[in-house]
């Protein structure tokens, strides 16, 4: 009764990695427990996700080295892995919502979010293609567009282009306050740019040691059609989740991410931490900051401890 925080199903959404194949479930050893998928099992995983309550999915693809360009091509496939997750999951588990980032960086053969001239990310050039690949992934079916790249202007540029080609009811979420951040490591294992990133995303991702630069890169993107924003990573960044939730009163999300997955997921392999205690109460704290909902790997394992 005196409770003030509660958490559901209903708060996560599930970043899964499609891969190809068939029948195909492909361990990543930086994040014990989570494995890349191939379509037909992110299928069965969406109809899971179904039955938990969960409402929502996250696709990213892997993509091996040899299926990646300088300019990031397969983005715009409208048969790419993420377009056939996404129609899978529409056709197996219709409730279930889809989420698509909007990025480059499983697509480029330098890992980099956009295109690049020597060093240099070509901003306005990278946003006429996320604008490109945000349409097809909405062609595929996806329900919310999630910009992650962190240009400049992408956000006005994806909501301009969603209204013209008749999509109005395609939500927005971008990732707003993003870091420049260590934690995305696993994430790099997952979708195969580990390897191939050339240098550093510091230019366009922002200084872990600033805050007030976040609440005024959220303004930006609130101000360019996002109807809900992200903060990224989640639990070293909670005091940014209590300012942007109480600045502008939106829907706030915030990103668990793959590097904050492992430590959880190491520690508890490793009996040092108690499994179902640890990750509850992880994602209990973001409610608690002031999250609406979060985009965490346990959302599957936590849905079930909480069903
Ligand atoms: C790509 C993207 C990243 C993540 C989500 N979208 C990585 C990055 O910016 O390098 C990270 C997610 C995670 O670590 O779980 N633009």
């Amino acid at each position: 009764m005196v409770r003030e925080t509660h958490l559901t199903p209903d708060d996560f959404i599930w970043p899964l990695f499609v891969t190809g194949g068939s029948g195909v479930s492909e361990p990543i050893a930086s994040m014990p427990g989570v494995d890349r998928l191939s379509v037909d099992r992110i299928g069965a995983a969406a109809k899971e996700a179904e039955a938990l309550g969960i409402p929502c999915i996250a696709i990213f693809p892997y993509t091996a080295a040899e299926g990646r360009t300088p300019d990031g091509r397969e983005a715009l496939n409208p048969d790419n892995l993420v377009c056939r997750a996404v129609r899978e999951i529409k056709e197996r588990a219709p409730k279930v919502g889809v989420l698509c980032d909007v990025a480059l960086d499983p697509y480029t053969s330098h890992g980099h979010d956009g295109l690049m001239e020597g060093t240099r990310i070509l901003n306005d050039e990278t946003v006429a293609v996320l604008v490109e690949q945000a349409l097809v992934q909405v062609k595929a079916g996806c329900d919310i567009i999630a910009p992650s790249d962190m240009m400049d202007g992408r956000v006005g540029a994806v909501r301009g282009a969603l209204e013209k080609a008749g999509f109005q009811d395609t939500l927005i979420m971008s990732y707003a306050a993003k870091y420049a951040s260590a934690f995305y490591g696993p994430f790099r294992d997952a979708i195969g740019s580990k390897g191939a990133l050339v240098g550093d995303k510091k230019t366009y991702q922002m200084d872990p040691a600033n805050g007030d630069e976040a609440i005024r890169e959220v303004a930006l993107d609130i101000a360019e059609g996002a109807d809900m924003v992200m903060v990224k990573p989640g639990m070293p960044y909670l005091d940014i989740v209590r300012r942007v939730k109480d600045m502008f009163h939106v829907p706030t999300f915030a990103y668990q991410v793959s590097g904050e997955y492992a430590m959880i997921a190491g520690a508890i392999e490793r009996g040092w931490l108690d499994r179902d205690r640890t990750i509850l109460e992880g994602l209990l704290a973001f409610k608690r900051a002031g999250a609406d909902g979060i985009l965490t790997y346990f959302a599957r394992d936590a849905a079930r401890l909480l069903g």
